[in-house]
């Protein structure tokens, strides 16, 4: 058999090239391996955990998202693509493994603390926020992943779900199966800055980002903006590639070519101008980008094929956590009414 494996996003905003090189390029390659069972959802319901007095924003990046995931090449018949509040038995899972897990263990969660203090959630967090790392049990358990490609910020969430799931199975029996976290990139690509400077990781809230979504003018204008080495003041003074966002993203963008690495020497040396570099680095993202672009624009104008494949996708989603949710069920013992045990 196959092994699992399953990820998702939050829709509250647009993807951009962060996530392309950190996690989209990557599930594109893992779905064409063949290897694999995939399962990417869009985690609607835990975005509604901190937007739930907006959730016309949730609702409008549901369509964003699945755009930006076909737009990069995941294939619905190769990958089951679905929306995560059409999944019930979710709801369930997350009821049962709550009973599993106690409040300070949740306070604790590092991950939790950090996105609890940055979104001034200190003195009244959502109970549906804090709780969230169990929901992604559910989520994760439900489709019996093997393994969860996610950021590094979420290994402690996921830390955490695989607790659950040895409780689960030390108290019920051996039912849920315990997920490990994929890592899959390498550390540059996993933290590719946004275009004001190095320290600031490319992120939808901070905008700084550019996006799948961006036309020619829109790339073209923000690398032009990019933070590049305010010492390199005149052409022929000497200028640094280390925390230069341009040579940062050619790192990223154009592993091993040549051409950049003779750039960075000249550069160094003095002689070479920013604008040269960033318009060298705007064809390589506009190799990248046009065919995303394409992609997306055929899809753009095709809401109800979007929406089929969603539907779609959520109906197979939804046989395989059903079936899940039968085992949980008849583990704890709590299915009463059922004819055949
Ligand atoms: N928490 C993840 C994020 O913020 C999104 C997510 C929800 C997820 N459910 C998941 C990721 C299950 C992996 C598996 O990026």
């Amino acid at each position: 058999m196959k092994k699992v494996i399953l990820t998702g996003d939050r829709p509250t905003g647009k993807l951009h090239l962060g996530h392309f090189v950190g996690s989209l390029k990557n599930r594109v390659e893992l779905q064409n391996s063949g290897e694999y069972d995939m399962f990417i959802m869009i985690a609607d319901q835990q975005a509604l955990t901190d937007n739930a007095r907006n959730p016309a924003k949730v609702r409008e990046n549901v369509l964003e998202v699945a755009l930006d995931y076909l737009a990069v090449g995941l294939d619905p018949t190769k990958t089951t693509l679905f929306i995560q509040s059409q999944i019930p038995a979710l709801y369930e899972l997350t009821i049962h493994y709550q009973n599993l897990v106690n409040l300070g263990r949740l306070q604790r969660n590092p991950t939790i603390k950090t996105e609890i203090r940055e979104r001034g959630f200190e003195n009244s967090v959502p109970v549906g926020f804090l709780t969230y790392p169990i929901a992604q049990a559910a989520d994760i358990t439900a489709f019996n992943a093997n393994l969860v490609p996610v950021g590094e910020d979420q290994l402690p969430i996921l830390e955490q779900d695989r607790e659950i799931v040895r409780t689960f199975n030390s108290l019920y029996g051996d039912v849920l199966t315990e997920p490990e976290a994929m890592l899959a990139t390498d550390e540059k690509s996993r933290r590719l800055p946004g275009i004001n400077g190095i320290d600031e990781k490319m992120s939808k809230s901070l905008n700084n980002g550019i996006y799948l979504s961006d036309d020619t003018a829109t790339v073209r204008e923000k690398v032009m903006q990019m933070y590049t080495d305010p010492d390199h003041v005149h052409i022929d003074d000497p200028g640094r590639v280390e925390g230069n966002v341009v040579f940062y993203y050619l790192d990223v963008f154009a592993p091993n070519d040549p051409r950049v690495a003779e750039m960075k020497e000249h550069y160094q040396r003095g002689g070479l101008g920013d604008v040269t570099v960033k318009k060298y680095l705007i064809d390589v993202l506009e190799g990248i980008l046009s065919p995303i672009r394409e992609k997306r624009a055929y899809y753009e104008t095709r809401p109800d094929e979007v929406r089929e494949i969603l539907r779609a996708g959520s109906e197979k989603a939804n046989v395989v956590a059903n079936e899940t949710l039968k085992k949980v069920r008849d583990a704890v013992g709590i299915n009463y009414f059922d004819k055949e045990k």
